[in-house]
């Protein structure tokens, strides 16, 4: 069982560009066939974030404010009240739990989601970094330690979104980045396709590059809409 979430706002697209020029350019460009925006890092870095973000909601657009805070309790609670006052739909931070205990209640109309293990992590970089189990096994732990913490969801592979599922029940929302027609590509490692992901139990993919660099942009986010429909069907 999944959120009842407009369609068309299941589609999140990455606007991965450098700056607010192109982003802007972007967002012509796709017109309706996109409903719902990430502002990530990238974009942060370019400028004029906070007038994009603004130039978004005021269009009708939804939000989704990418920016993975990681800091200390206190220092992510002061970002996100900083943040709240900007209105974006969503806001993810690290799925550490004293942090996202601190910041839970300054997040006003924002929901935020705890980003688990990120979907270019395979197994062997997870243990490099000195982390201990199997992704699955890691992307469970932190997503119950999130969501008892105060987060309202979770970023995840679309690969671990059943196992959430199972374990967390209906409640929290799960943001599936990672989505390519074939596994792997580019710097992706743990990817599922469009179906597979609301099958599994997503309620929000995060596309970029497959739409960004495919010859018709467009209609490639038009497609995706048309598959997403297709999955709600009775
Ligand atoms: O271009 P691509 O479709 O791979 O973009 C995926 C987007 O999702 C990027 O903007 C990336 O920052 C974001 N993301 C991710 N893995 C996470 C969280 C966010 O790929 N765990």
């Amino acid at each position: 069982m999944t959120h009842k979430i407009p369609l068309r706002e299941r589609l999140i697209f990455a606007l991965d560009v450098a700056d607010a020029t192109q982003a802007r350019a972007w967002i012509a460009r796709l017109g309706d066939s996109v409903q719902h925006y990430k502002l990530g890092l990238e974009l942060l870095a370019g400028g004029e974030y906070f007038d994009l973000l603004a130039e978004l909601k005021s269009a009708g657009k939804r939000v989704f404010a990418d920016l993975k805070l990681h800091d200390i309790p206190n220092t992510v609670a002061g970002a996100v009240r900083g943040m709240a006052r900007h209105r974006a739909d969503l806001l993810t931070l690290h799925a550490y739990p004293a942090a996202i205990a601190a910041a839970a209640a300054h997040a006003g109309a924002t929901r935020l989601l705890a980003v688990t293990v990120l979907t270019s992590m395979g197994p062997a970089e997870l243990a490099d970094s000195g982390v201990a189990g199997a992704v699955a096994d890691v992307v469970v732990r932190r997503a119950r330690a999130a969501i008892a913490a105060g987060a309202a969801g979770l970023v995840c592979s679309g690969l671990e979104a059943g196992r959430l599922r199972e374990a967390l029940g209906g409640g929290p929302l799960i943001v599936c980045p990672g989505i390519r027609a074939t596994p792997g590509g580019d710097d992706q490692q743990r990817t599922v396709d469009v179906a597979g992901a609301f099958a599994n139990g997503a309620d929000y993919i995060v596309v970029g590059r497959p739409i960004r660099q495919s010859e018709d942009p467009r209609a490639a986010a038009e497609a995706i809409q048309q598959t997403i429909r297709g999955c709600f069907q009775d």
